[in-house]
C-alpha cells in the first residue's frame, strides 16, 4: 500500500492506494467520531464488493444503503433518500459515511456528508479509474440541477480516499478510458514528464498493468493534492484541474447527463481546449495533434457528438462555476505541461475554434 497526504491544516487526510484494500478497511480508517457508518453505494457495485466492505467493517454499527446506478440519478431527489435513511437509522452528528463506488457515489455522498446534522465525516473508497484519480480526492461534493452539472454543492474534504486498485479490474473498458481522460489531463496541465510517460506507457495502462496504474494513479492524486492544497476552495489555481471541463460539460448537458460518459465528454473537451489554445498562439498545430493522439490512443472521442451547434455549445457553457460576472472563464494551456485559466480571449476566437470542431463532428 502506499500512502499520500492531501495537507489542509486539520482538515489534512491520507490517501491509500493499492491492492486488496477492501479486505483490510479496519486498518485503513482514520480513528472516527462514533460508532454508526453507513456505506452509501449502488446497485452495480454491491453485488461485487459491498459484502467484503461489511465484513471488514463488522466491528461497528454498519448499515448500508444502495441507489440505483447512473449519473440521472445524482440529483436532489437521491440526496434525500440518503437523508431520509439517516433519520430513519437515528444517525447522530457522530456517524461517519462511507461512499463506496464511482463519482457519482462520491459526490453525492460527500454532499449528504456536508449537510447532514450541518455536517458529519465521510470516507472515500472509490472503485473507478476516475474516482481514484480526481473525483474522490480534494472534497468538492454536490448533485446536478436541470439547468447545470454539479450546480448545487459544497466544499466538504473526506477523512481519508481508501483506493483498491483490484476494483479496477471489473471496471468495463469505457470507464476505464474515461477514468484515463482524467490522467492525460494532469499531465497536460502540470507535469510535460508525466505526459511523456503517459504517452509512452498507454497501452500498459489499457492493458490494466497493475504497476502502470498504481503508478498513474499515485502520480494523478500528487498533482491533485498539490493543486487542492494550494487552492482548496478554487479561488484561483485549482480552476487548471478543469482543462476541457467547460467544453465537457456543455456536451454531458446537451446529450442528457448518462448518455456521453463525464471522461469521454472531458476528452473532446480538451481537445477543443487544445485547439484554441494552438488560435491564440501557445502550441504548435504538432502539439495539437501529439495531445490528440494520446487521447485517441486512450480509446477516448477526440471530437464532440454529431450534429452539436456552435450555439448549443456557447449556450451551455455560459453556465458554468468558473464564469466570472457572466464572463467565459477557460482553462487553456500556455505551452504543453502548463495550465493557465483567463477570460483574455476574443469570443469570435472561441466560436471560430468551435465551429471548425463541430464541422469535424
Ligand atoms: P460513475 O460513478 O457513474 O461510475 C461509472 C460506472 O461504473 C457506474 O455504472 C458505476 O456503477 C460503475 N462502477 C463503479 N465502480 C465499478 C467497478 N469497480 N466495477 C464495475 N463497475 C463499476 O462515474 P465516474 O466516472 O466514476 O464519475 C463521474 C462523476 O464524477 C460525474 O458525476 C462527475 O461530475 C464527477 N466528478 C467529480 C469530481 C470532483 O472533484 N468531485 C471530479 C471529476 C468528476
Ligand atoms: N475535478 C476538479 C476539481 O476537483 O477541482
Amino acid at each position: 500500500m502506499e500512502t499520500l497526504g492531501v495537507e489542509l491544516g486539520e482538515r489534512s487526510y491520507p490517501i491509500h492506494i493499492g491492492p486488496g484494500l477492501l479486505m483490510q478497511l479496519r486498518q485503513c480508517l482514520p480513528p472516527l467520531a462514533g460508532r454508526q457508518l453507513l456505506v452509501v453505494t449502488n446497485d452495480t457495485i454491491a453485488p461485487l464488493y459491498l459484502e467484503p466492505v461489511l465484513a471488514s467493517l463488522q466491528d461497528y454499527e454498519t448499515s448500508s444503503l444502495i441507489l440505483p446506478d447512473g449519473e440521472q440519478f445524482k440529483t436532489l431527489d437521491t440526496l434525500n433518500r440518503i437523508f431520509t435513511c439517516l433519520l430513519e437509522r437515528r444517525h447522530s452528528r457522530t456517524t461517519t459515511l462511507i461512499a463506496l463506488g464511482g463519482g457519482v457515489i462520491g459526490d453525492i455522498t460527500g454532499f449528504a456528508a456536508a449537510a447532514y446534522q450541518r455536517g458529519v465525516d465521510f470516507i472515500q473508497i472509490p472503485t473507478t479509474l476516475l474516482a481514484q484519480v480526481d473525483s474522490s480526492v480534494g472534497g468538492k461534493t454536490g448533485v446536478n440541477h436541470p439547468l447545470g452539472k454539479n450546480m448545487i454543492g459544497a466544499f466538504h474534504q473526506p477523512r481519508a480516499v481508501i483506493a483498491d486498485t483490484d476494483t479496477l479490474n471489473t471496471l468495463p473498458p469505457r470507464e476505464l478510458a474515461a477514468g484515463l481522460a482524467e490522467v492525460i489531463k494532469y499531465g497536460l496541465i502540470r507535469d510535460l514528464t508525466f505526459l511523456d510517460w503517459i504517452e509512452t506507457n498507454m497501452p500498459r495502462l489499457v492493458a490494466r498493468e497493475p504497476d502502470a496504474m498504481t503508478y498513474a494513479i499515485r502520480r494523478s492524486c500528487e498533482i491533485k493534492a498539490e493543486v487542492v492544497a494550494a487552492d482548496e476552495r478554487e479561488g484561483g489555481l485549482r480552476a487548471i484541474l478543469n482543462l476541457g471541463h467547460t467544453f465537457g460539460h456543455a456536451i454531458e448537458a446537451a446529450q442528457g447527463y448518462g448518455q456521453w460518459l463525464h471522461g469521454e465528454a472531458v476528452a473532446a473537451g480538451m481537445v477543443m481546449a487544445l485547439e484554441l489554445s494552438a488560435r491564440l498562439g501557445n502550441l504548435r498545430p504538432e502539439q495539437v495533434a501529439r495531445g490528440r493522439a494520446i487521447i485517441a490512443a486512450a480509446g477516448l472521442p477526440v471530437q464532440g457528438p454529431a450534429g452539436m451547434s456552435v450555439d448549443s455549445y456557447l449556450e451551455k457553457m455560459a453556465v458554468d462555476k468558473k464564469n466570472v460576472d457572466a464572463r467565459l472563464r477557460l482553462v487553456l494551456l500556455e505551452a504543453m505541461g502548463s495550465a493557465i485559466v483567463t477570460t483574455d480571449f476574443d469570443p469570435e476566437q472561441l466560436r471560430a475554434t468551435l465551429h471548425d470542431c463541430t464541422a469535424q463532428a
